[in-house]
């Protein structure tokens, strides 16, 4: 079979990303590095594609979770539930997640065993936005639109955040969508103002929305589209 053909069979690339992956030279057949799309791909062939050894017998696998409070964001816990103890699948072992939330946010959170696509969704040069419902202590005052499209220094990172945008609901109540992925960021991002998160609740990354359907701590596969959204 055609290269070409062969990655863009594999749900996680589109025909554009194998045009790409081939011309950038990140892909390789039996060790040699192959940019023409017509090259062959046998039944024993080892193809790699940026060192990582595509198996065939292991289709790329994507689902979204709604998480509820009280679990924890990882594989292993010694103390709490993980998320990955709400997933009822084969091989849910080699599932990763791409994005972590804090103990009690609840929300959006997506698992993949393709370690190319998580990397593309959460590197911040992606750019997707995070958009999260926020319930605070204090009241929100309008003064924090301005500061988060500005940037707020964390010391810790040495770095200021990029542009964010709030849109205040209530007098307590706020949507803020970020670009980034910082440790605790909509809390550090709040607790600049002093100003205590009580809820938050992940809504969406990028194209990709948490489905209504789904109750906290259910979970579904993803659909084509939303695997290619981004
Ligand atoms: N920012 C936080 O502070 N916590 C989360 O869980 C996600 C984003």
């Amino acid at each position: 079979m055609r290269v070409d053909r062969f990655l863009s069979n594999l749900p996680r690339y589109n025909r554009q990303q194998v045009r790409l992956l081939l011309v950038e030279k990140r892909v390789r057949i039996d060790g040699k590095v192959v940019s023409d799309p017509h090259s062959e791909v046998l039944e024993f062939s080892r193809v790699e594609v940026d060192e990582q050894v595509l198996q065939p017998g292991k289709p790329a696998r994507y689902f979204m979770l709604h998480k509820p409070q009280g679990c924890v964001s990882a594989t292993r816990d010694p103390q709490h539930p993980t998320v990955l103890d709400l997933i009822d699948e084969p091989d849910k072992d080699d599932l990763h997640i791409a994005g972590r939330l804090d103990f009690n946010t609840t929300g959006l959170m997506l698992l993949t065993n393709d370690g190319n696509w998580s990397r593309r969704l959460t590197q911040p040069q992606t750019k997707l936005p995070k958009v999260y419902h926020v319930e605070t202590e204090q009241e929100i005052s309008a003064e924090y639109a301005l500061k988060f499209a500005e940037g707020i220094y964390f010391a810790f990172e040495d770095l200021t955040t990029q542009p964010a945008h709030l849109q205040v609901l209530g007098p307590k109540v706020a949507r803020l969508s970020i670009v980034e992925g910082r440790y605790h960021q909509v809390k550090r991002m709040f607790g600049y103002f002093d100003n205590k998160v009580l809820r938050l609740h992940r809504e969406s990354i990028g194209p990709l929305q948490l489905d209504n359907a789904l109750k906290p701590g259910e979970y579904r596969a993803l659909c084509t589209e939303e695997i290619h959204g981004f």
